[in-house]
């Protein structure tokens, strides 16, 4: 079995559906449940005993000791974080400890349980640790897009969390051997993704006829990829990647927010027209997020070479599908909308007037 962490969030959940909807290697699934992590995305595993669900903390050794002592994994899948650039400008110190302290202690954990089995579990166990591209910093408009290579430089306290996190875990390695491996990926969408992110956020809002709040010029570029490419990435990193390697994933598909926004409305105008008018008119421009990088791009070239992966979905069918996805799942959209949520809206958007 493997164990998973933050696989109620929106990559993890995707994640843990997809593995077991592949095999019958069983899940456990750690996840902590904070505003992000929702049991409702695993509804359709209820019942199914490959998948074993532990609500707790990453930070917290003795619960992961106990895990990993109890259920033998042969590898751990590392997604918990805190995810969102915004949350951790208003607030970082949660990005503080569960990205690094939360890492740093599966880290030790995975080191104490893996120095303790047996030579061929020993050589067979994996550590893959799921991060970002935001570490590597922004690129000018024409610079060619980040290889594995680029150096570090984040900018936000998130990516610099994650950074340090990957910094973690290369050292866990060098150090002391850890087999390790980490992914860093562009900009994911696709079902399940929490309405506080650029494309759900478009089209719950759009549905309910309330502004469009781009940041700046909406000339930010970012890289977008399916979610289910995602999965299928670090599936295939964690079954023939190279120790101790990092491997970039992306969608070859960079565009400006505005014309991400624009294609959501087009989509919706044909799926779910809005006698009021095209919902392009919701477009708002607002307040400019601080310090927001101008531009990511993934070069994906050693993942094609080495593994021999590459997206299965182009920017068209899986904006299609998610937005679809979305149509078809107001009850999971209403739910996820709760006071909490409504508190954080008030938080980010209140005071970045129309610009
Ligand atoms: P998410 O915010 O949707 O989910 C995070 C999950 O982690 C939630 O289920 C949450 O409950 C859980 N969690 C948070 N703190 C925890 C803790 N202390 N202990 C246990 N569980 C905890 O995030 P996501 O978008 O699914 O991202 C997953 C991973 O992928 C993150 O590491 C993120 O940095 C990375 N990533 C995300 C993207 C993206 O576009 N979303 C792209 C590249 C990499
Ligand atoms: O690049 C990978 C990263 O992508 C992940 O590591 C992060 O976990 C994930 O949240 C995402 O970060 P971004 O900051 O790029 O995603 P977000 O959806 O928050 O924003 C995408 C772009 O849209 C960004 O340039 C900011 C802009 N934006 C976002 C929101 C929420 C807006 O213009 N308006 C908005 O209301």
């Amino acid at each position: 079995m493997i164990l998973v962490t933050g696989g109620a969030g929106f990559i993890g959940s995707n994640f843990v559906l997809d593995w077991l909807a592949r095999s019958d290697e069983a899940v456990v699934n750690l996840d902590a449940l904070t505003y992000a992590g929702n049991r409702e995305n695993l509804a359709s595993l209820e019942g199914d005993a490959r998948h074993v669900f532990v609500q707790g903390d990453i930070c917290d050794r003795a619960l992961v000791d106990r895990l990993l002592a109890e259920h033998r994994p042969r590898a751990v899948v590392h997604f918990a974080a805190e995810s969102h650039v915004d949350r951790s400008i208003h607030g970082p110190g949660a990005f503080m400890r569960t990205n690094v302290e939360g890492t740093f202690t599966l880290l030790e954990a995975a080191r104490g349980y893996w120095g303790g089995l047996p030579a061929t579990e020993k050589d067979a166990f994996r550590f893959l640790h799921v991060s970002t591209d935001e570490v590597y910093g922004s690129l000018g408009p024409i610079d060619p897009a980040f290889t594995e290579s680029h150096p570090y430089e984040p900018n936000s306290p998130y990516s610099a969390s994650k950074a340090a996190s990957d910094h973690l875990v290369r050292a866990w390695h060098h150090t002391y051997g850890l087999p390790v491996l980490t992914t860093n990926c562009s900009n994911n969408y696709g079902p399940y993704h929490f309405p506080e992110k650029l494309i759900p956020l478009m089209i719950v809002n759009a549905l309910a006829g309330k502004p469009l709040p781009v940041y700046g010029d909406g000339q930010q570029v970012r890289d977008w990829l399916y979610v289910k490419d995602h999965c299928a990435a670090i599936r295939e990193v964690l079954a023939r990647g190279r120790l101790g390697e990092t491997y970039n994933v992306g969608g070859w598909n960079e565009r400006p927010n505005l014309e991400i926004v624009r294609q959501v409305c087009a989509l919706l105008d044909e799926m779910k027209p809005d006698p009021a008018g095209p919902y392009a008119r919701l477009i708002t421009h607002v307040a400019d997020r601080p310090g927001h990088d101008r531009r990511y791009a993934i070069d994906a070239r050693k993942l094609e070479r080495e593994l021999g992966w590459r997206p299965a979905e182009t920017f068209e069918t899986g904006i299609r599908k998610t937005v679809r996805w979305y149509l078809d799942h107001q009850d999971w959209v209403a739910r996820v909308q709760s006071g909490a949520y409504r508190a954080w809206v008030d938080q980010n958007y209140a005071g970045r007037a129309a610009a």
